[in-house]
């Protein structure tokens, strides 16, 4: 039997348990190679979901954290919704988990006045780049996005319009 909650209403042992799977040992990306200021992100990010200036949809199976994506309108422009973080957790991916939070914060994107989804992720991350093009996603743009030399980017959009 499986017990599976999501939600982008956060109490604060959710918004505890969510901080936990964006701080967890990234065994997915080489965060130190790949995103050396990961850590302010994080603290900044748990500041903003705090203040209600960034959302995140967060999941949990029985009672364990299962997976989290982070989001917030451009604030430049309010019709690109840029999602930050996907994280589903290795125990849990292959449910279609991550595909189904990615709907979730979708529809709520064209709820609040959004035309675009935009992502990016690093060239090298695969497996990201599949699920994101299995998604519907597309490539808009490969650029070095945060001048810091650690690669490459790769910058995807979905139109929700
Ligand atoms: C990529 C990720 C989000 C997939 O989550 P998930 O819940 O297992 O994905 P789903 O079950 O919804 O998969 C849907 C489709 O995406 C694609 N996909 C998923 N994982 C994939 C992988 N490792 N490689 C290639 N394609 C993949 C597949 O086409 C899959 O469809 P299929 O099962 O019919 O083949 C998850 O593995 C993850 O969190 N990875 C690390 C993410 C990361 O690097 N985050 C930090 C930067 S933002």
């Amino acid at each position: 039997m499986t017990n599976l909650r999501i939600t982008n209403e956060l109490n604060s042992g959710d918004r505890g348990d969510l901080m936990s799977v964006l701080r967890g040992e990234r065994l997915w990306i080489p965060t130190s190679r790949d995103y050396p200021r990961h850590n302010d992100w994080l603290d900044s990010t748990e500041a903003a979901i705090g203040e209600g200036n960034k959302h995140a949809f967060f999941a949990r199976i029985d009672s364990s954290a299962a997976g989290a994506i982070v989001y917030r309108a451009d604030p430049r422009d309010d019709t690109v919704m840029d999602i930050r973080n996907i994280s589903i957790i290795p125990s849990s991916r292959g449910r279609l988990l991550g595909s189904f939070m990615l709907r979730q914060v979708e529809v709520e994107a064209r709820e609040s006045g959004s035309s675009l989804l935009r992502v990016d992720t690093k060239l090298g991350n695969e497996a990201m780049i599949g699920f994101l093009i299995n998604n519907g996603y597309t490539v808009k743009d490969i650029t070095d996005l945060y001048g810091d030399e650690t690669g490459e980017d790769v910058v995807l959009v979905k139109n929700i319009g």
